[in-house]
């Protein structure tokens, strides 16, 4: 580090602290967000996956207020007086900060107060109290103020992500001044356990903000979820200032006739339902409707375009994949059947659904509009050319969330960079048949663990039988 002047000279640093939850979405979001605001972010050190602490520049402290106005995976930002690789660096450093700047901070008129927090290794309150006193040379004039002083400084030692064999000495330690939190408070706000209307696939609030934010849904945009089951998806999206359309082919799940899926619950109260949960949140402004229908039979007119489209499709694990159709060739329904016909359902392939999707994305995204979905796969066979392509749409993030040992979901985001062609669509898209596949593993691992249970039976049985020879 050098002198505070070379320090103004440079763009300002900031450490970003993240929560260390569904860590494998944070820069996706964060790189999202830098695309949506036209922020100008360097990284000054590579982070891990892992780091919850990233040193960065940005060219104006605005550009910090953006960012945390909308990132759930951010927990502070922090403009950093300073930091090094020790403790005594760090205070080295700090103690030649003799300029106005550093006085300014420490002003007679304002309050202040220094927290203590340490990453990955726990200490006393006492050791604790002794790490702030290590402060005692900076220039206070100000008064301490416990309770929201004019200025909080963050003093932070980071001992890695294991805290089970931290090391002896902190890998980074942090000073600098709390300038804002990020969106946090927004999981519990949101959380499922408050929510009116919820079901079976009901998302994770956090994923669902950052699933918003990966789209770059703002303000007055247009945005649709095909798949919209209770419109979780949506209410994050809605939040954020979009205007809200989602369908569905399950009829009793929109109008919240599904069986309860709170154990507490017996039955569903009458006014259960995706606008409802609207209501709930003060979102009511911002839906548009939810309708009945089937993804593979879409009715839009060509000329609609949706700003972003976020979605989670069925993958037939806990829901049906399905579509309306019938096996016999040449069915018709005669006149008076018409009216009270339920129309049968067959199963809709997972790569014909996804090819669906990226197609209905091609023609009905805004060029630059987002298209934000989930995506199973199993890990072993996982290449990334065996995800959904298309040449209309960029591959722009594609994070993993492991579900199990052998299977996990990615989340990607697609960018519409062109309008498609008219006669080659079809062509224009790629998707690997990877459904049979799955099945077949699940149904290995399930004849595996019947092999394995009746072994362990033969086993005791011979251990029994060894026992009463004994005897
Ligand atoms: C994983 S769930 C989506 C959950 C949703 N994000 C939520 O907040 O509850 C998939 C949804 O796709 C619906 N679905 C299945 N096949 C469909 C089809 N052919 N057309 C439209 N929706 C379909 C299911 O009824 C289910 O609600």
């Amino acid at each position: 580090m050098g002198t505070m002047n070379n320090f103004i000279k440079m763009n300002k640093k900031y450490l970003l602290w993240f929560a260390q939850e569904h860590i494998e979405f944070r820069r996706e979001e964060i790189m999202s967000l830098v695309s949506l605001f036209n922020i100008k972010m360097n990284f000054v050190e590579e982070p891990t996956l892992e780091q919850p602490f990233w040193v960065v520049e940005f060219l104006n402290e605005d550009d910090v207020h953006l960012l945390a106005n909308r990132s759930v995976s951010l927990r502070s930002c922090i403009e950093l007086l300073t930091f090094a690789k020790s403790v005594k660096g760090l205070h080295e450093n700090l103690k030649t900060f003799s300029t106005d700047y550093v006085k300014l901070l420490f002003d007679d008129n304002k309050s202040f107060k220094i927290e203590v927090e340490t990453f990955g290794k726990h200490f006393t309150h006492s050791e604790k109290v002794n790490k702030l006193q290590a402060f005692d040379y900076l220039p206070y004039k100000g008064k301490v103020k416990l309770k929201d002083p004019d200025t909080l400084f963050y003093y932070i030692e980071y001992y890695g992500t294991d805290p089970t064999c931290p090391p002896k000495e902190p890998y980074d330690v942090y000073f600098g001044r709390w300038i804002i939190n990020g969106l946090r408070q927004l999981v519990k706000k949101f959380s499922l356990k408050t929510r009116k209307f919820i079901g079976n696939t009901t998302m994770d609030p956090q994923l669902s903000f950052l699933m918003a934010n990966q789209a770059k849904v703002k303000k007055g945009d247009l945005i649709l979820d095909p798949f919209v089951g209770t419109g979780s998806l949506l209410i994050s999206a809605a939040y954020f200032g979009g205007y809200i359309l989602g369908t569905d082919i399950d009829y009793l799940m929109l109008h919240g006739k599904t069986r309860p899926s709170r154990i507490s619950q017996k039955v569903r109260e009458k006014d259960e339902s995706i606008k409802a949960n609207m209501v709930q949140y003060n979102l009511e402004s911002q839906y548009l409707d939810v309708m009945v229908s089937d993804f593979a039979a879409w009715y839009w007119k060509d000329s609609l375009k949706f700003d972003a489209i976020l979605t989670d499709p069925p993958y037939g694990i806990r829901e049906a994949t399905e579509k309306i159709g019938i096996h016999k060739e040449a069915y018709t329904i005669s006149e008076e059947h018409l009216a009270t016909h339920i129309p049968a359902k067959i199963e809709y392939g997972i790569s014909q659904m996804y090819f669906d999707l990226l197609k209905f994305s091609c023609k009905h995204l805004k060029i630059g509009g987002r298209l934000v979905c989930w995506f199973p796969v199993f890990r072993e066979d996982y290449t990334v050319e065996s995800l959904p392509s298309s040449n209309c749409l960029k591959l722009v993030a594609n994070s993993e969330q492991i579900l199990s040992k052998y299977t996990s979901r990615r989340l990607l985001t697609y960018e519409k960079i062109k309008e498609p062609g008219e006669v080659d669509l079809d062509n224009e898209i790629t998707i690997a048949d990877f459904r049979e596949k799955y099945f077949m593993l699940r149904e290995e691992t399930r004849k595996e663990k019947r092999i394995k249970k009746a072994q362990e039976k033969y086993e005791n049985y011979q251990q029994y039988l060894q026992k009463k020879e004994n005897k």
